[in-house]
């Protein structure tokens, strides 16, 4: 066990007085987890101190050239009040994919799992309790060198914050629009794609805003060099069914977020005696599917945005509407297993869960 100082607030803030309206990442709660890295010293001096602005120096790097690395995950309230994470080890892995491809030295995955766990323990109280409501998790580092020179820098602060939240869409489980993005591209191959870092949030927004101005929560990316292939969405892996079964982005051109929740539903899906496919699938033969009557589903998978149906899929001039712009039933089996072994309500065959109390 190593040493995690503890500096409890003096301030406590009031808990949201309606969960029912806490929306996505608004408010933030009394603690985070700090731990420094600085060249020769290694990371060191973990600590939970009360949550508060960082004091940066305005030539801080991080602010300047965007090496910076994020992850995001959940704690759960289970119905018998007990609070559970869902695959958190996994989130650090990918933690450590991300810093490998942007220079910043790799975390002890194990430490900072204590961290996490150590830092919910004590805002407990802060997990939400009624429906689809979480303590949604966002680890991150950045570089806090100040200098202009672009390297790769000497120091750094790994931070976690959490933020009471309810759904991300405000659709909930209600079917999104999303439109195929003809224009701008995310990332392409040998790029960050597979990193969680700002960089790519960055590339994508204005295409999130182009979105929202026609009425389309987000955008699904295709290959930056083809424009042909599909890739994933703003903040969210895509599924198709194909006549029967269900298909995904292969990982490998490394341009897409290697996702948990896309991991543990290809898992879900194969564990019902059901094909699930990681291939490349083009554009044109999901249009081509529609047109035949062979597209049964689209569904997103995220952390924040769990199983979301897709009820319309824009590609040009072409509107396609899917499964009725309902819910379909793989869907939803998808949503109610998956939240069921999150919230605790269903067994956890798979062992994806780790208690905090
Ligand atoms: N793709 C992008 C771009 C994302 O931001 C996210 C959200 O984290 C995902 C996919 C889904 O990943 P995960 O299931 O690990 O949350
Ligand atoms: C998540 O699902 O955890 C994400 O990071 C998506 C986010 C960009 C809101």
């Amino acid at each position: 066990m190593s040493n995690i100082a503890v500096e409890l607030t003096k301030n406590p803030k009031p808990k949201p007085a309606d969960e029912s309206k806490i929306g996505f990442g608004n408010t933030f709660t009394d603690h985070m987890f700090v731990m420094n890295y600085d060249e020769g010293q290694g990371w060191h001096d973990p600590r939970i101190v009360p949550y508060g602005p960082l004091s940066l120096d305005p030539s801080a790097m991080c602010l300047h050239y965007g090496q910076e690395v994020f992850e995001g995950l959940k704690a759960y309230r289970t119905a018998d009040d007990h609070i559970q994470l869902f695959r958190p080890q996994e989130n650090f892995k990918r933690l450590n994919v991300s810093n490998a491809r942007l220079s910043i030295p790799l975390i002890d995955e194990e430490l900072c799992l204590e961290g996490l766990k150590k830092l919910v323990e004590i805002e407990k109280d802060w997990v939400p309790h009624i429906p689809d409501t979480s303590l949604y998790i966002r680890p991150f580092i950045i570089t806090t060198d100040a200098h202009l020179g672009v390297h790769p820098g000497h120091h750094y602060l790994f931070i976690i914050i959490l933020s009471p939240s309810g759904p991300y869409y405000a659709e909930g489980l209600n079917p999104v629009k999303i439109y195929v993005e003809k224009n701008y591209v995310r990332t392409v191959k040998g790029g960050m794609g597979m990193a969680k870092t700002g960089g790519n949030y960055a590339a994508s927004l204005n295409a999130q805003a182009e979105a929202e101005k026609q009425n389309y929560s987000q955008v699904l990316w295709l290959d930056g060099v083809e424009r042909k292939y599909i890739e994933e969405v703003g903040a969210m892996n895509i599924f198709f069914v194909i006549d029967g079964e269900a298909v995904t982005p292969e990982l490998t051109s490394g341009s897409i977020l290697s996702g948990i929740t896309r991991k543990s539903v290809l898992d879900l899906i194969r564990s019902w005696g059901m094909k699930a496919t990681e291939r490349r699938i083009s554009i044109d033969e999901i249009v081509e599917a529609h047109k035949n009557g062979k597209l049964g589903e689209v569904f997103g998978t995220g952390t924040a945005a769990v199983i979301s149906p897709v009820g319309h899929l824009k590609y040009g001039d072409l509107e396609m509407e899917i499964g009725g712009n309902k819910i379909g039933p793989i869907s939803q089996r998808l949503y109610d297993e998956l939240t069921g072994i999150q919230w605790g309500r269903r067994p956890d065959p798979f062992g994806w869960t780790v208690k905090i109390d």
